[in-house]
């Protein structure tokens, strides 16, 4: 698939297919492509907990508000993606760089996400990333240390109707040039 088509094809999904299949190796694949992203001074900070046993995404459900749980019905995998803290954006004495600090963190996992999602495309898989979620309830389920920041969870299975992309703002109204 070409990127392009990735990129564009790419969509928030909220009603899965009930007969599909997404196995640990597919997933896998797309934390492998979620690992080639940049990150500040390589620090790839990024961690991902992968649920895909029933009763682990039973737990993840229980993380997640009603709307989430409704929409990703029928999803086979929860990917639940968290950032070492203090790492990215920081210095050897445990500095921040700048004023952002962890927000460095976040920048690096988003850019690794995003990675992660288009190679779900390129596979003809479909995700949603849900950022409304109890990160307590998350990070007891899977035993996430306290150093790391517990961010989204992602839904991954195969989208059950194509889905019109929200309208987006033109490029004029988000680049200034000099
Ligand atoms: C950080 C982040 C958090 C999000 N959280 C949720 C969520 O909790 N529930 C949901 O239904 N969609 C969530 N979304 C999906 C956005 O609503 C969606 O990306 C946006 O409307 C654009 O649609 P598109 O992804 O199809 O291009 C989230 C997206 C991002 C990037």
């Amino acid at each position: 698939m070409e990127l392009m088509q990735a990129i564009e094809s790419r969509r928030s999904i909220r009603a899965f297919k009930e007969d599909a299949i997404v196995t640990a190796d597919q997933i896998k694949e797309m934390v492998k492509a979620a690992g080639l992203a940049p990150t500040w001074k390589n620090s790839q900070t990024g961690r991902y907990y992968l649920a895909i046993s029933e009763d682990k995404m039973e737990e993840v459900r229980k993380s997640l508000p009603e709307f989430n749980v409704n929409s990703s019905k029928n999803a086979k995998a929860y990917i639940v993606t968290a950032f070492e803290g203090k790492r990215a954006g920081f210095d050897r004495e445990g500095n921040p760089d700048n004023e952002l600090g962890d927000m460095w963190g976040a920048y690096d996992l988003g850019l690794q996400n995003e990675n992660l999602l288009l190679k779900a495309r390129e596979m003809s898989l479909d995700t949603l990333v849900m950022g409304i979620r109890d990160a307590d309830a998350l990070r007891k389920a899977f035993d996430i240390p306290e150093s790391q920041i517990v961010v989204s969870v992602i839904a991954v299975g195969v989208r059950e109707n194509d889905v019109d992309m929200p309208k987006r703002k033109e490029v004029d109204s988000i680049l200034k040039v000099f």
